[in-house]
């Protein structure tokens, strides 16, 4: 039973990971999500996220463009999070050995010492928060509107700290300073917000601009989803590279099938609440 389970679980993923690539199949997905599926997730009534332009417009340019930053957090919630967020659990995992370090909050990591570039945060106080952040009307209609449907949200608290390490260590640490597109499933959007603000020097976020729309079959969508820097800079214009800096409590929502990539820390470290919507 167990064994079948397994089996099944990596037939599943790996149909994901094959087919979650194509442009045409995530349409197709949108289409079924919309007029076969239900939500069993629910709008929270609160005014936690704003946005400086309208919702139609977002959704305009999250099509034709692969992202939009036109959003943003209430100060007083984005406040509460930075007053609250070294009380929690620092806990870092390095892929390949599994090995996992904890430190019980921001002051036991600060005396570590230890050069570990990527967090994610536990803070039970701040579930229930979350949780309506990410269920917040506005937010729940845009990703309603473009995948068709919202049947699961994942929330992720990260922070990602001054280090000097090379790009593959890096990545080892789940810190995704490399270009890619995201595979994990057929059809999915991220919202992030930088809770300590961004910029190229506090590990603001790099987008490819429209390349959810545009790749070539061969070199793109065959084989690894990471991608070089120099052939990428060969296949699209170098006004489609564009870095997305913020303000404490900005935020901006993608299509994560467009390339992506972090960068480095080497100011400041960077705080970055995160929720995928499938
Ligand atoms: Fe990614």
């Amino acid at each position: 039973m167990f064994y079948k389970r397994l089996i099944n679980y990596f037939k599943l993923s790996f149909l994901r990971y094959v087919f979650g690539r194509f442009n045409l199949v995530r349409k197709i997905r949108r289409v079924i999500n919309k007029n076969f599926f239900n939500s069993k997730i629910f709008y929270d009534l609160n005014d936690y996220v704003l946005s400086y332009i309208p919702q139609n417009e977002i959704l305009k340019s999250l099509v034709t463009q692969g992202f939009s930053k036109e959003i943003h957090l209430k100060k007083e919630i984005n406040d509460l999070i930075l007053s609250n967020y070294k009380n929690s659990k620092f806990i870092s995992y390095k892929i390949y050995n599994q090995e996992r370090n904890e430190f019980k909050n921001f002051i036991d990591l600060k005396n570590s010492k230890i050069d570990i570039p990527f967090f994610e945060l536990q803070n039970s106080n701040l579930i229930p928060l979350f949780d309506k952040i990410s269920r917040s009307k506005l937010l729940m209609k845009i990703a309603k509107d473009y995948l068709g449907n919202v049947k699961k949200i994942d929330t992720k608290l990260t922070y990602s700290t001054v280090v000097n390490l090379e790009d593959s260590e890096r990545e080892k640490y789940r810190q995704t300073v490399k270009w890619h597109y995201d595979v994990h499933d057929l059809n999915f959007l991220y919202i992030f917000f930088y809770i300590s603000g961004a910029d190229k020097y506090s590990g603001a976020h790099e987008i490819i601009k429209n390349s959810h729309n545009k790749k070539s079959f061969f070199k793109h969508l065959i084989g690894s989803a990471k991608k070089n820097d120099s052939d990428l800079r060969k296949f699209y214009n170098k006004e489609n590279f564009f870095i997305i800096e913020g303000s404490p409590g900005d935020g901006f929502i993608e299509d994560t099938s467009c390339f992506h990539r972090a960068l480095k820390p080497s100011l400041k470290p960077r705080l970055c609440l995160q929720f995928r919507y499938h």
